[in-house]
Order: C-alpha cells, then sequence, then structure tokens
C-alpha cells in the first residue's frame, strides 16, 4: 500500500518508488478514488506508468468514477500512458455512469491478450450474466458526449448543494475532484466521540446515514471524519440536511 494522506492525497515519489521491487506483478489503482475524491494528475499517473513498464508489470484501474470529475480536473486513464495500453485493465461501471447502481453490470477493457484469461476467468467464476442489462448499457456507452457532460454537471451542482448546506451546519468539509462523496470533519460541531459513534448517532437521531472514515483504513486510525453521498435528488439532500441541521444545531 502507497498511503495517501489529507488533505491534499498527493503520492509522494519516494513511498511510491519503494512499493516497488523486482517481485512487483500488479498494481491495483483506483482514480477518480472513492473516498478520498482525489483525481490523480497527470504527473502523478506518468510515475506510476513508469514504475509499471520498468518493472515488466501490469496494472488494474478502478476508474468506475470516470465520468463523474470536477472543476479544471481531467480523468486520464492511466492505459494512455506510453507502454501502458498491453499491460492495463481498465475496469468501468454501469452503475456509477447512468446512475443505476442496482444493476451491478461493468466493463473491463484491456488488449485483446491480456483480455483472454480474463473472459475465461469470468465464464467460469460468473457465468451467468443479464443479456438484456448488458444490451441497454451497451446502448448507454454510445450515447453522445453531451449525455456523460450533463452527468458531470448535474454531479457538481449535487456536490456544491450538499457542501454549502453541510457548511452551513458548521462542518469542515474536504475537496472533492471526482466521485460522488463528500469527506466532512464533525469536530468543530463540538460531538465528543469517533466517526463510528458520529455515523451511528446521526443515523438513529436524525435519520441519516454516512460512513466513517476510520472504515477505510486496514488498522485502527483516529478520524473525526464522515463520508457523505450526493448522488441523490437534490429534494433528498435538502432533507438531509434540514435534518441534521435540526439535530446537530
Ligand atoms: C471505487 C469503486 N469501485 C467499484 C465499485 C463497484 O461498482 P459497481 O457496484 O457498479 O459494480 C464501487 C462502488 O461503490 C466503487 O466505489
Amino acid at each position: 500500500l502507497v498511503r495517501l494522506r489529507p488533505p491534499d492525497w498527493r503520492l509522494d515519489p519516494v513511498e511510491l518508488a519503494a512499493a516497488f521491487s523486482t517481485r512487483t506483478k500488479l498494481v491495483l489503482l483506483n482514480s477518480p478514488m472513492n473516498p478520498s475524491g482525489k483525481v490523480f494528475s497527470r504527473s502523478e499517473l506518468s510515475m506510476i506508468a513508469e514504475h509499471v513498464v520498468a518493472r515488466d508489470a501490469y496494472a488494474v484501474c478502478d476508474e468506475v468514477y470516470e465520468h463523474i470529475v470536477f472543476d479544471d480536473h481531467e480523468h486520464l486513464p492511466l492505459m494512455a500512458f506510453p507502454g501502458m495500453a498491453e499491460r492495463t485493465v481498465r475496469i468501468g461501471s454501469a452503475g456509477k455512469t447512468f446512475s443505476i447502481t442496482g444493476w451491478k453490470v461493468g466493463y473491463v477493457t484491456a488488449g485483446a491478450q491480456t483480455l483472454a484469461p480474463i473472459a475465461k476467468a469470468h465464464q467460469f467464476l460468473c457465468f451467468t450474466t443479464p443479456p438484456n442489462l448488458q444490451r441497454a448499457v451497451a446502448f448507454g456507452l454510445r450515447k453522445a458526449d453531451d449525455y456523460f457532460t450533463e452527468l458531470r454537471s448535474t454531479m457538481q451542482g449535487k456536490r456544491d448543494r450538499l457542501r454549502t448546506g453541510l457548511e452551513s451546519i458548521g462542518f469542515g468539509v474536504a475537496a472533492c475532484e471526482g466521485t460522488y462523496f463528500l469527506n466532512a470533519d464533525f469536530a468543530p460541531l463540538g460531538f465528543v466521540g469517533t466517526d463510528e459513534q458520529f455515523c451511528r448517532h446521526i443515523t438513529e437521531h436524525a435519520g441519516v446515514a454516512a460512513v466513517p472514515f476510520s472504515a477505510f483504513y486496514p488498522e485502527p486510525i483516529e478520524s473525526t471524519f464522515v463520508r457523505f453521498c450526493f448522488c441523490k435528488s437534490d429534494q433528498m439532500l435538502d432533507d438531509a440536511v434540514d435534518r441534521l441541521r435540526a439535530h446537530l444545531a
């Protein structure tokens, strides 16, 4: 693991280099990243690609939030970097791109040689697929660019709506460059307890659920951040803010 740290979640070149060895076969990368909301920059991706090529390794890139990036951030697939096309497996999700999370239909993109064993493994592990949902996703993937740009601007509006609401209650809200998650610090509200206790508290007393940030770490950490999700109707976001305000303010 190469740990990224708030508030800017920058990839440290020294820590990245130290994570590679002669035994490195595979790198896992998630960008835009859940839960940090970070979108990896061109220079960070270029660094990762150079290491992967130098070690003759592969990369599996979870890019399910590829179309949900904000402001002047740009999603750059690692696969498009020099030398990476034949050694990268890119994962996309219809759930995220077409707002149908319950479907659990996604897709992988890879060079033919890399894809052959993946198709075989899929055949033996999953066996069944929902062909008509797949047809619908194929239809969606052929949509004109305006669908994808509208998704982006709609989500950015929801991000700003929830941010404004949470800040008006007194939460400290972290930057969100992509994904549909906002991380909020409850410390300024004066709540005494862990992030898990805070999440349990607002779920039970305000009827609003969030995920404690510590849940995303392999070892116990102290955190006063919780992750809210904003891929909801504007009405639901406003209701959630009202409930939190009534309970916490
Ligand atoms: C980073 C990341 N990868 C993959 C998934 C799974 O996506 P799906 O449920 O569309 O298969 C999620 C869903 O939350 C996610 O956040």
